[in-house]
């Protein structure tokens, strides 16, 4: 009768430093849940510390836009954890098109220059604002939102995120950017067929 309960609270206690982190194994597989926990002997203070958004992204593309994520993927530390944290780069004219992160909320605060941003709730109310350094503003878990450099001098803003591993969609490139049939995204969006080749090609999209 009390062997049991004595076995619970004994294994309750042993396994009491394991419940205060999972720091994530990057060599199992990463299910919705994240990745399953690194063996707390192996963990070290390098597994809680991440230096790579110390560089400025790499803004030479379409989008004159670079997002330096910290997920779990990149800095397991937050495995677990609910949170994680990434840099955005925006150039002169750059701009991080329509995207929704499925599975967290955004809280983004603008460090240097100034940023258009907003998001669209699900009544199709549409909220944006220009923010200045120091400004903060958050975007609620799912919806379509943008940032926009809004100035004549790079911008540079941290979003961290309230999941690990928050996922990105951007809305062109899942239109454009794959294998769609041009019918499907003609009758599903009501674009013609000339702006959706046109597209497809900038973003890589066939069919
Ligand atoms: C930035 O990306 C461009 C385009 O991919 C590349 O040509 C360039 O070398 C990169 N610059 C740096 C500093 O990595």
């Amino acid at each position: 009768m009390f062997l049991p309960i004595l076995f619970a609270l004994l294994f309750l206690f042993s396994s009491s430093n394991a419940a205060d982190f999972c720091v994530g194994d990057l060599y199992g597989p990463q299910g919705p849940a994240g990745y399953s926990c690194k063996k707390e002997t192996l963990v070290t203070v390098n597994d809680f510390v991440y230096s790579g958004l110390a560089a400025a992204g790499n803004t030479s593309n379409l989008i004159k836009a670079a997002v330096t994520p910290a997920f779990s993927a990149q800095f397991p530390g937050v495995n677990g954890l609910g949170i994680s944290l990434a840099r955005l780069d925006l150039a002169v004219g750059g701009v991080v098109p329509m995207h929704t992160h499925p599975g967290a909320s955004e809280l983004l605060v603008v460090v240097e220059g100034s940023i258009c941003a907003g998001f669209i709730s699900s009544a199709n109310k549409v909220y944006f604002k220009s923010l200045n350094k120091g400004d903060i503003m958050v975007f609620p878990q799912g919806l379509l939102h943008f940032q926009i450099n809004a100035g004549k001098t790079p911008a540079l803003a941290f979003v961290s995120f309230s999941n690990p591993s928050p996922g990105l969609q951007i809305l062109d490139f899942a239109l454009f950017g794959d294998d769609l049939p041009t019918d499907i995204i003609q009758e599903t969006t009501f674009l013609d067929v000339v702006q959706i080749k046109k597209l497809k090609g900038v973003l890589g999209g066939t069919g």
